[in-house]
């Protein structure tokens, strides 16, 4: 597209005052992409970028593959809206693809085309399946989403002025984290307290039985926190034990970007619910929920959204899964995030400002801490080195957590070049450079 047009770029002008979700008082710089294909994307101005975002780590198979351009393309043309009171041929196809793939007997799918959404479906499923229940735990550290309930459901939000509205079903419970451990515990004995802490919350801490737990294997937005295998193990035990319905929010994690499929495969514990989203369907908005067959599932009008089966999205999505398994993008993606963890633990050698580096596969952030010691975090030089790097034509990831994000993402698209991925390093490590030349921290 050509915005040198006098024309357009005056509308485009125009209607960036008009965003409602983008203060004026905002960043004005916002870049307005064009253009994307793998692991670039082109502004308006012509700019190329390295995405080591993929787009909120949507983009796994890269942006605009062929063959998922093409299959919505045929899609469009076939029928491009369903209402959920009928089948479509990929809403079908997709489903039989991911009984194959779910972990356990998941085997009931179902979907909507919001992360936050399928976060609420499965939570009204848990909540139908323990008639009386009145409660959910989650994480201290969690995100699930933005929607109301989905809010109430993740961090504390400081100055929260959405409380009226959600629910209070909510209790936010302490969880391991392999880098902060507390009281200089090690990783194990942490792990072991907060499970114990978990099981007297369930049996003394809230009013009434619990429905569900949800946690995100590896927690995504807090932080690419690590609650690590044992903690998921002893969840596995404790919801088993107390007849609590235990959900995996996979939406960031799941189709290859920690290395396995899901994340509930590469730790080897299987939840009843698991949540998919983002990566997908290819950059094509869809989502949803994988449950076991013990569960019981919906009737008639207890969840149906008007273009909830879309059926583009879906074949995006058959296409998608499709491509990762015959490009065997869990392969790529342990190869090259084992790559990119080797390089940035060399850097971290000369990079004081590096304190910790997390994977798995190209689930890849590292921690920017003022001191290794004291491990406080470093908010002031994540920011520049997401500004930095957009002037070097890279796009890093960086978590804006409770407006104290310190951490810097690397997580590009799985089919990401080995050339690509090493660019993105020397541009982050020359970054790097600059900003402690400059006495940043
Ligand atoms: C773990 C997790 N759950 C839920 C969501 C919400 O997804 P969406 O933004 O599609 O509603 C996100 C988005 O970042 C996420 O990372």
């Amino acid at each position: 597209m050509n915005t040198h047009n006098t024309d357009l770029a005056q509308e485009l002008e125009r209607g960036k005052t008009g965003l409602i979700h983008d203060p004026r008082e905002g960043d004005t710089s916002k870049i307005t992409l064009v253009k994307a294909k793998g692991s670039l994307v082109w502004d308006d101005k012509g700019r190329e970028y390295l995405d080591c975002t993929s787009q909120a780590w949507s983009n796994s198979l890269g942006a605009n593959d062929d063959r998922v351009v093409e299959a919505a393309i045929a899609q469009l043309r076939d029928i491009t809206h369903a209402r959920p009171n009928f089948n479509t041929i990929p809403l079908l196809q997709l489903t039989a693809r991911l009984q194959k793939l779910s972990p356990g007997d998941l085997n009931r799918i179902g979907y909507c085309l919001h992360g936050s959404l399928a976060v609420e479906m499965a939570l009204k499923l848990a909540f139908k399946n323990r008639p009386g229940a009145q409660n959910v735990i989650v994480m201290q550290d969690s995100y699930h989403g933005r929607s109301l309930v989905t809010m109430a459901a993740s961090w504390p939000h400081p100055t929260n002025p959405f409380a009226a509205l959600q629910p209070r079903c909510f209790t936010r419970v302490p969880h391991p984290d392999s880098y902060r451990p507390r009281m200089g515990m090690d990783l194990e004995t942490e792990t072991q307290l907060c499970l114990s802490l978990l099981e007297d919350t369930i049996t003394k801490g809230v009013d009434g039985s619990v429905a569900a737990l949800i946690i995100e294997p590896i927690l995504g937005n807090g932080g690419h926190i690590m609650v690590g295998k044992s903690y998921l193990q002893g969840l596995r035990e404790i919801c088993t034990k107390h007849g609590i319905i235990l959900i995996f929010d996979e939406i960031q994690s799941c189709f290859g970007r920690t290395g396995a499929m899901f994340a509930a495969d590469y730790y080897d514990v299987v939840p009843d619910i698991m949540t998919f989203g983002k990566g997908i369907s290819g950059g094509f908005p869809l989502a949803g929920i994988m449950a076991s067959d013990r569960l019981e599932g919906f009737a008639s009008g207890e969840d149906a959204l008007t273009f909830g089966q879309f059926p583009v999205s879906m074949a995006a999505a058959v296409a998608t899964i499709d491509a990762i398994i015959a490009d065997d993008l869990c392969g790529k993606a342990r190869a090259l995030g084992d790559y990119a963890t080797q390089r940035l633990h060399e850097m971290s050698d000369r990079r004081k400002l590096i304190g910790d580096i997390r994977g798995p596969g190209l689930f890849v952030s590292i921690e920017l801490v003022k001191d290794r010691t004291t491990k406080a975090p470093s908010p002031r030089a994540a920011a520049e080195v997401y500004r930095r790097g957009v002037e070097k034509g890279v796009l890093f990831g960086e978590s804006r957590y409770a407006g104290l994000g310190n951490l810097i993402k690397v997580k590009p698209p799985l089919d990401c070049s080995h050339a690509q991925m090493a660019h993105a390093l020397d541009v982050l490590d020359e970054v790097l450079g600059s900003i402690e030349a400059d006495g940043i921290a």
